[in-house]
């Protein structure tokens, strides 16, 4: 391999967002740091609030007054998307080699046109095909993406589809132009257990056929099993881990990340109880200082009103924690009482 294909598709650099609010500046990332290589599939997970949708919102160049990029940098292939020289080429890559899907496709969908009509409009705008040429192409991406009988599907309306559907046309628009990158944002939060499976074996199978990077942005560390090849665990607007999906599920080094895994249902849970890690993250206005997760972890210490790195942990990942090791697992589980709360 040489350089230019060893580099990171995506590199995300010390990223501050800001939201100017009436009662304050709202700090909704604090210097996020990520990268994202070719064909990888990368999940950011985390509780509500945490900076997950900043961040996508961040990459699509979609942060909007009263928000504003207050530092860091997002590369393309090397290239700033945040220079202002550089504007034009950071909107054409937004629209056609990065793509995103949002959480709740009837939003994004247009309730008056018919679903086959919308995908072809972003065939004829961005890759510049005539009427006859899109519409054929859309009963394709009808097709990729699982939608039975697409000549009928595309003459019927978002209300005519199931959620499921809606979700399954979503990722025919986001595939149109062929995106290197494709970002979901929670794309499965609104659908049901079953229907959840099949959208994310769907993402799974295209990210496999097309060669596609994935960003999967979720809640619910249940639905990145066996689906992504990298974790990153966001807290109050930070990474405060990352690595490879098995070694963060099987010894998470971060007692936050701790607490997710012991929060996600599972299924041999016969009682299917709801764990969660007690307490709430902390407001964003006024964040704390040090580790943002003390005021919740089992085993803080003095030294943790210090703000920690995110430095290198075993074996290869990266987790931001005084205490990390790899027998903090050991240590959360005998002070989780305290901890976890049967919800
Ligand atoms: N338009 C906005 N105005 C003010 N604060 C915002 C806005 N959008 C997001 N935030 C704040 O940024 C932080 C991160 O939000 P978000 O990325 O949406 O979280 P999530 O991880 O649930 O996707 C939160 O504290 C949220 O309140
Ligand atoms: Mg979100």
């Amino acid at each position: 391999m040489n350089a230019a294909t060893d580099r990171p598709l995506l590199e995300i650099e010390r990223l501050e967002v800001q939201f100017d609010t009436r009662r304050g500046v709202v700090r909704g990332l604090r210097g996020v740091d990520l990268t994202i290589g070719r064909g990888e599939t990368l999940a950011i997970v985390g509780e509500s609030g945490s900076g997950k949708s900043v961040t996508a919102q961040a990459v699509m160049g979609l942060i909007d007054v009263p928000g504003r990029i207050a530092g860091g940098d997002i590369r393309w292939k090397g290239q700033s998307l945040l220079t202002r020289a550089g504007a034009r080429m950071a909107r054409e890559i937004r629209g056609r080699e990065i793509a995103l899907v949002f959480q709740d496709p009837m939003t994004s969908l247009n309730p008056l046109i018919r679903v086959g009509t919308q995908i072809s409009e972003v065939l004829r705008r961005h890759l510049g095909l005539n009427r006859a040429d899109a519409d054929l192409r859309v009963l394709d991406l009808l097709e990729a993406v699982g939608i039975p009988a697409p000549p009928r599907r595309a003459r019927q309306y978002p209300h005519e589809l199931s959620g499921g559907m809606r979700q399954r046309v979503m990722i025919a628009m986001a595939i149109a132009c062929q995106p290197e990158l494709l970002i979901a944002d929670e794309p499965t939060t609104a659908l049901d257990v079953t229907i959840q499976a099949q959208v994310l074996e769907l993402l799974a199978g295209l990210q496999e056929s097309l060669g596609l990077s994935v960003l999967l942005i979720t809640h619910d560390l249940g639905v990145v099993a066996g689906l992504c090849d990298r974790v990153a665990v966001m807290y109050a607007g930070q990474i405060v881990e990352t690595g490879r999906a098995e070694d963060v599920f099987e010894r998470p080094s971060h007692p936050y990340t701790q607490g997710l895994i012991r929060s996600t249902p599972r299924l041999d849970d016969q009682m299917e109880r709801l764990i969660a890690i007690d307490g709430a993250p902390p407001n964003m206005l006024a964040p704390p200082s040090g580790c943002a997760f003390r005021d919740r972890c089992p085993i803080a210490e003095p030294r943790c009103e210090t703000p920690p790195k995110l430095g290198p942990s075993w074996p290869e990942g990266t987790v931001a924690c005084w205490r990390a090791s790899t027998d903090a697992w050991a240590v959360a589980a005998e002070a989780a009482p305290g901890m976890l709360r049967v919800v």
